[in-house]
């Protein structure tokens, strides 16, 4: 079964209720708005004495089902909203998250909502608004497309308390939440389905949409352009590499700065000649988590019609053993002159996203460039599923992305990039080896110290590793158990707030 989700702001007749209330609710009394929704069906005081029937205290992510004679209410818990704002606002995201499944398991089809006032949370009314309609749009996720029996069910969820004057945060809310969850299908998708050249037609599919310009260059054009670390990867497959170039052009601002987001789309990462054993192999079908993400930022940002321009360009190869397939000890070029010398073919990531990174700087002098990408095991090993890594030698944009994915929930934290690691990239043959050296372990940073030498100088610049972020979280209520969509929320913001 599969929910198919509409939100709205309005008070009719209840047919189920979600209620989130704080323990100081739960202890003390309702609130008003939790009241109005109940008293038609039921008394406070009968609330409360299910409450200590079942010892349902309010705590963080607790959850009370009381079927009030025809009408189930489900109340979960906020605990004491007692933290730093971005932590009540993780605790309600998760709230929701449970409160969304637990409405699933009952099979309601409509069902009013009621969430505290946004002042615990630190966030104007819109921004708290969108914010817990994303949160519904992920939690409704699900990845059915090779279930055999896709009955589908519509859950229509009213937000009390609200009015029309929220529509629009809400609507925000909805069409930013359907393409983090679109990101995750393409992620959720495996190998067989999911290769380049699907890959490039979801992208044009997009671009048709949401009136994105859109450009492909082939795997030959690529080599033919210089890209000889691209083309060293993608030459390995059945499957034609291809780089793909979204963009959004403000046609409205004159002379409007441009962002770059660069996400690596490896549709399956087999290791390569280098290949790796087959524990390790289980998964990376999620290795164009990055791409996926820099589409589904695309498409949210040509719908807030941002007063920036936004291009998104993602290299999507499969990188394969064959007979065509690079070797270790192998010596290519990128677009910019330098030398790689092929360690690993594993390490292919870095391969691809350095001749987009050097494309992209040269094509359009991205005044910020970003990339996001599934980059290293050492980066998930780290941080584990909470955080993704973030590496850059920028100050500023260290601290808006740290603040910004806090904000959003959707967080990263930074690595050290300082030379004292370079040597673990250095290569007797060419100029730089596309592996660290053991000797000097940290692969998230030397991955990222890889990429630099990929970046113009006084480009400003960051690199997130989603490796760890990407797929299978534990204990994210609303993320469920495959892609998770991680960083587009960031890259959003960060397109939003980009002022030159
Ligand atoms: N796609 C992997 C990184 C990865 C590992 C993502 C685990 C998600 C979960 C990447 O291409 C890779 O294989 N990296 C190697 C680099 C090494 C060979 C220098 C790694 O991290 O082991
Ligand atoms: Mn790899
Ligand atoms: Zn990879």
């Amino acid at each position: 079964m599969s929910i198919s989700l509409s939100i709205a702001a309005s008070g009719k007749t209840i047919k189920s209720a979600l209620i989130l209330v704080t323990q100081e609710e739960v202890s003390s009394f309702l609130r008003q708005d939790t009241l109005d929704l109940i008293t038609s069906h039921t008394t406070s005081h009968a609330v409360s004495t299910v409450f200590k029937a079942v010892q349902f205290t309010g705590k963080a992510g607790q959850a009370c089902v009381h079927v009030a004679g025809t009408i189930p209410l489900v109340f979960v818990g906020l605990g004491a909203l007692d933290k730093k704002p971005v932590e009540n606002m993780e605790t309600l995201r998760r709230a929701l998250g449970t409160g969304y499944s637990q409405l699933n398991g009952l099979g309601v089809t409509e069902a009013s909502v009621s969430i505290p006032a946004e002042t615990a949370f630190g966030l104007s009314r819109a921004q708290y608004l969108e914010q817990a309609t994303i949160i519904f749009v992920m939690a409704s996720y699900q990845f059915i497309q090779f279930k055999k029996d896709k009955k589908t069910t519509d859950l229509a969820l009213t937000l009390v308390g609200f009015d029309e004057s929220d529509m629009a945060a809400i609507q925000t809310g909805m069409f930013m939440g359907e393409a983090i969850n679109k990101a995750r299908a393409l992620a959720d998708t495996p190998g067989n389905h999911m290769y380049p050249e699907i890959m490039a037609e979801v992208a044009a599919d997009i671009a048709r949409k949401y009136e994105l310009n859109y450009t492909v260059i082939e795997q030959n054009e690529a080599r033919d352009m210089g890209m000889g670390c691209f083309y060293s990867v993608a030459k390995g497959s059945e499957h034609a590499g291809k780089i793909v170039v979204l963009e959004y052009n403000p046609s409205h601002i004159k002379d409007a700065p441009t962002i770059a987001f660069v996400g690596k789309g490896v549709c399956f990462d087999t290791g390569g000649i280098s290949l790796k054993p087959s524990n390790y192999m289980t998964g990376m079908k999620y290795d164009m988590s990055g791409a996926a993400a820099v589409f589904a930022t695309m498409e949210i940002v040509a719908q807030l019609k941002l007063d920036v321009r936004v291009v998104g360009i993602t290299p999507l190869v499969e990188n394969m053993p064959s007979g065509h397939a690079s070797k270790q000890d192998d010596v290519v070029q990128a677009m910019n002159g330098l030398f790689v010398e092929i360690d690993n073919t594993d390490a292919e990531g870095r391969l691809i996203l350095s001749d987009a990174m050097c494309y992209v700087q040269k094509k359009y002098d991205p005044a910020v460039m970003i990339d996001i990408a599934t980059l290293t095991g050492s980066c998930a090993m780290t941080f584990g599923p909470f955080f993704a890594g973030l590496m850059t030698r920028d100050e500023t944009l260290s601290k808006d992305l740290v603040d910004i994915g806090f904000f959003v929930g959707d967080k990263v934290w930074p690595l050290p990039l300082t030379d004292e690691y370079k040597p673990a990239i250095e290569s007797t043959v060419a100029d730089i080896s596309n592996s660290g050296s053991p000797a000097y372990k940290a692969g998230a940073i030397t991955a990222g110290l890889f990429l630099e030498y990929f970046v113009d100088k006084g480009r400003r610049w960051a690199h997130l590793d989603i490796a760890g972020t990407d797929s299978k979280i534990p204990g994210t209520t609303y993320l469920g158990r495959g892609a998770t969509g991680t960083g587009i929320r960031v890259l959003v913001e960060y397109a939003r707030r980009f002022k030159k």
